[in-house]
């Protein structure tokens, strides 16, 4: 374990779930070229993981690669501890991981197994995540005024439009913008602030099995920003949260959406 003195001298930690690809890993690039050391969470084998570590190594900061469930408690315990072990300290969460249905399907026939699914990974977990980070990032500035925490949810535009084909993960999302109010409100007191962030349509593996069906739809204006979003695109964003670009925001919600949600007539 860090003493307090270790802890102030190190980059400040920052962990992000399920970061083994797509966006999440973006955010960790992004993370680590702002010199923030560096904690991948993700669900698959720690071997496939530790492949991950080395090329966020190489810019320079230091990587603890840790295999967990989000959406199990057990998990989510082992992997503080081994954080504590580690750097002693965390400064920023980035409540990523998460999951679309397994299949698509109409909210008149989806099944309860699937909606259970994704609340406990898309919601669930990352609130109680939140829980414990959040009490450890108030002993930490108890320890030392100087501290600096911020917590930043990924979400996404379907928390507020409504896609029938994929209920679950629509309310899923809704709940977890909440979930970022609540602890905007709950942790101003320490000054830990809280932010959601609202990626809108972006390449990665989750989109792989709609890329025909929304390259039409962008192409025929569904976006004012006529492209796909970029992984980099929300790294960019996250990393200037947690550079504290944005002080005075607490609770805000930035959406990287292309301008896809502006209302148009
Ligand atoms: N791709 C999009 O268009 C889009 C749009 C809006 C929001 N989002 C959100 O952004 C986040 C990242 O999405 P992505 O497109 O990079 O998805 P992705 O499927 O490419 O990556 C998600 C990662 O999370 C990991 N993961 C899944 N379940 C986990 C669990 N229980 N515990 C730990 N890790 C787990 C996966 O193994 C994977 O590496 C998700 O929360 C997603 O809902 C994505």
């Amino acid at each position: 374990m860090l003493n307090k003195t270790e802890k102030k001298m190190t980059n400040p930690v920052a962990l992000i779930t399920g970061a083994a690809r797509g966006i999440g890993y973006a955010i960790a690039e992004h993370l680590a070229k702002a010199r923030f050391d560096i904690v991948i969470n993700d669900i698959i084998d720690e071997e496939s993981l530790s492949n991950k570590l080395s090329a966020i190594e190489k810019l320079g900061s230091a990587v603890l690669t840790c295999q967990a469930d989000i959406s199990k408690k057990s998990d989510r315990e082992k992997m503080l501890t081994r954080i504590k072990e580690k750097f002693g300290k965390i400064n920023i969460l980035v409540n990523n991981a998460g999951v679309a249905p397994l299949e698509r399907k109409d909210i008149l026939e989806a099944s309860e197994e699937s909606f259970d699914r994704l609340i406990n990974i898309n919601l669930k977990g990352p609130y109680f995540l939140t829980q414990s980070i959040a009490n450890w990032m108030i002993t930490l500035k108890n320890e030392t005024e100087i501290f600096e925490g911020a917590i930043i949810n990924i979400t996404s535009i379907s928390a507020t439009v409504a896609s029938p084909n994929r209920g679950e993960y629509c309310i899923s999302k809704a709940g977890l913008s909440m979930s970022s109010k609540l602890w905007s409100v709950r942790l101003a007191e320490f000054g830990i602030p809280v932010y959601e962030i609202r990626p809108g349509i972006i390449k990665t593996d989750m989109t792989v099995s709609v890329r025909e069906k929304y390259d039409k739809l962008i192409n025929e204006g569904l976006t004012l920003q006529k492209r796909w979003g970029l992984p980099d695109d929300v790294g960019k964003a996250v990393a200037s949260l947690a550079r504290r670009d944005f002080p005075y925001s607490t609770g805000q919600v930035i959406t990287v959406d292309g301008g896809l949600t502006i209302e148009r007539l």
